[in-house]
C-alpha cells in the first residue's frame, strides 16, 4: 500500500469547523449521570483494548454503534402501534442512523482488517450490547438516547484523534475506498482524511439528534444549539463497493 501523506485541502476546512468537538451535554439528574458514567467506563475499556490503533478501533466500535438506532426504531415502532400515535419522524431517523453507522463499518473494513480476536470480541459484544441496550430502552428510552448522545461525543473525540494521527504521519493518508467515495459523494481523489472528516460529521449529527431525543423525553427545553450539519449521503447503497 502506498504510504503517501496528502495535505488537507480547502474542501475539508468547512467540515473541520462544523464538527469541532465543542458540544457536551451537562448531565442533569440520575439518568444523565448514569449514561455519562456508563459511557466513560466503556471509553476506558476501548482505550485499554485499542490504544492508538484507530482503524481497528473504528471497525469494532462501529459494529456496536450500528445497534442503538435499530433497537430504538424497533421499540419506537412498537410503542407507536400500542399507543396508536404518530412517530413524529423518529423511526426513520433512527433507522437511517443505523444504516449510516453500518456504512461507517463497511468503509473502515476496506481500510483495515480486524484480527481473529477482534472478530470474536465483536460477536460477544453484539450479543451483550444488543440485549443490554434493548432492556435499557424498554426501561428508560430517555437514558438510552442520552447514552447514545454521550457515545457520539466520544466518537467525535476519537475521530479527531484519528485525524491527528493522519496529519502527523503515524497513519498513512491512503486513497479513500470506493464505497466511501460513492456514499459521501466525494471526489475521486478523496483520501482517508476526507473520509474521517465525513464520519466525524455524521457522529456529531447523531450526538445532537440523540441528546435532543433524550431531552424531549425528559421534557427539557430544546437545545439552543442546532444539530451539527449532516453530510449528504447516497440513498442507493448497492454498487457502492
Ligand atoms: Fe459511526
Ligand atoms: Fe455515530
Amino acid at each position: 500500500m502506498v504510504n503517501k501523506i496528502l495535505a488537507p485541502d480547502d474542501r475539508a476546512l468547512d467540515e473541520e469547523k462544523d464538527a469541532e468537538p465543542v458540544i457536551h451535554h451537562e448531565p442533569k439528574g440520575f439518568s444523565d449521570r448514569f449514561a455519562l458514567g456508563f459511557t466513560k467506563l466503556l471509553r476506558v475499556c476501548a482505550d485499554t483494548f485499542f490504544a492508538k490503533r484507530y482503524g481497528h478501533r473504528a471497525i469494532v466500535l462501529e459494529t456496536v454503534a450500528a445497534v442503538p438506532g435499530m433497537v430504538g426504531a424497533t421499540l419506537q415502532h412498537l410503542r407507536c402501534l400500542r399507543e396508536m400515535r404518530d412517530d413524529e419522524g423518529w423511526i426513520r431517523t433512527l433507522m437511517e442512523e443505523a444504516e449510516n453507522e453500518r456504512m461507517h463499518l463497511m468503509t473502515f473494513i476496506a481500510v483495515a482488517q480486524p484480527t481473529w480476536f477482534e472478530r470474536l470480541v465483536v460477536q460477544l459484544a453484539q450479543a451483550v450490547f444488543y440485549i443490554g441496550f434493548f432492556l435499557l430502552y424498554l426501561i428508560s428510552s430517555r437514558t438510552a438516547h442520552r447514552v447514545v448522545g454521550y457515545f457520539e461525543e466520544e466518537a467525535v473525540i476519537s475521530y479527531t484523534l484519528y485525524l491527528k494521527e493522519i496529519d502527523e504521519g503515524r497513519s498513512p493518508n491512503v486513497p479513500a475506498p470506493a464505497i466511501a467515495i460513492h456514499y459521501w459523494k466525494m471526489p475521486a481523489d478523496a483520501t482517508l482524511r476526507d473520509v474521517v472528516l465525513k464520519v466525524r460529521a455524521d457522529e456529531a449529527h447523531h450526538r445532537d439528534v440523540n441528546h435532543g431525543f433524550a431531552s424531549t423525553l425528559a421534557k427539557l427545553p430544546p437545545s439552543p444549539v442546532p444539530s451539527a450539519p449532516y453530510p449528504p449521503h447516497a440513498t442507493e447503497l448497492r454498487g457502492a463497493a
